[in-house]
């Protein structure tokens, strides 16, 4: 074999994979990956659902069925008997999931999973997940350096709220289709590397995370998949100055304003959790019981959840 030869056959590229449809120039893939998308959503929250009987240690079954959910709609909702503070219970289910890179930031405890309920000072009051507050739709880290990207989480619920506190949910692969289908230039808009900032922070005189810009939605490239990036707040965020950025923006502020089939609403309630590949979600305020403060267990993976390409 010639040097030429060796060397192409070097360069040859592994496995080849299924054209991509998120590539704004590939029309046929993007449509064949569109009509799977849409025949395969959940129509409700029903189809989301999934009952099991230990979330630690999943059957065959039950661990099928929630892979099944993720794969379609990059999300499930496991519902469990399990009612008691156990930080294993998220853990060892992600686990079986591939999920084992917890993010870990300051306000995480020191095992990497958050408990995520009303504080009282600490830092942790000033962050509107620890108040009662609403929060605005957004995916998880998006002011994360891509080194710390958030391909996948779950929210599992210790104690819920006597009132409120439930959590608008919609995939993240859902809100690209939409853009897209109206019009691939808002999509190529959010693609941007500097399509959105978050401002750097200051606290005490100094500076304690650094401006982040990227893109809304990118694509991974080792294994295909599409990541959103995305707040609605309108503090602490700065799109680019473009017209097609700020219609894209525009775009997504209606959709998740719904109505849309494709948003679906849950209250978590004791035993229940979301495993999801972070997609977006919002939090409505809700009246805690103080004697009984909401619970949420939250964990942040770097890894995602296998959905079978695309
Ligand atoms: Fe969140």
């Amino acid at each position: 074999m010639s040097e030429a030869l060796a060397a192409a056959a070097r360069a040859e590229p592994s496995p080849r994979r299924a054209p991509d449809p998120f590539d704004l120039d590939l029309d046929a893939a993007y449509r064949e990956w569109r009509d799977r998308k849409l025949s395969e959503a959940p129509a409700d929250l029903s189809g989301l659902r999934v009952r099991v009987g230990d979330p630690r240690a999943l059957t065959a079954a039950e661990h099928a069925a929630l892979a099944d959910r993720c794969r379609r709609a990059n999300m499930a909702l496991y519902e469990s008997p399990l009612v008691d503070a156990d930080k294993d219970i998220p853990r060892l289910l992600a686990r079986q999931f591939g999920l084992t890179h917890l993010d870990r930031n300051w306000l995480a405890d020191d095992d990497g999973i958050s408990s995520v309920r009303v504080a009282e000072g600490g830092g942790r009051g000033d962050f509107i997940p620890y108040t009662d507050k609403p929060i605005r739709w957004h995916t998880d880290g998006y002011y994360n350096p891509p080194a710390r990207r958030i391909r996948a989480m779950v929210l599992h619920c210790v104690r819920s709220a006597p009132e409120g506190g439930e959590n608008a949910l919609l995939d993240h692969e859902i809100a690209y289709l939409m853009l897209r289908d109206a019009d691939p230039a808002l999509v190529r808009a959010l693609m941007q590397p500097d399509a959105m900032t978050i401002p750097a922070r200051a606290e005490g005189g100094g500076i304690v995370r650094p401006a982040e810009s990227g893109p809304v939605f990118d694509v991974d490239p080792g294994t295909g998949a599409l990541h959103m990036r995305y707040t609605a707040r309108t503090r602490s965020v700065e799109w680019k100055d473009d017209p097609a950025v700020r219609a894209a923006a525009a775009f997504l502020e209606r959709l998740l304003a719904g109505p849309s089939p494709h948003i679906h609403r849950v209250t978590l309630r004791p035993g229940m959790g979301l495993l999801c590949n972070n997609v977006l979600h919002d939090r409505a305020g809700f009246a805690d019981d103080p004697a009984h403060p909401r619970l949420i267990y939250r964990a942040r993976y770097h890894d995602r959840i296998p959905t079978g390409g695309g």
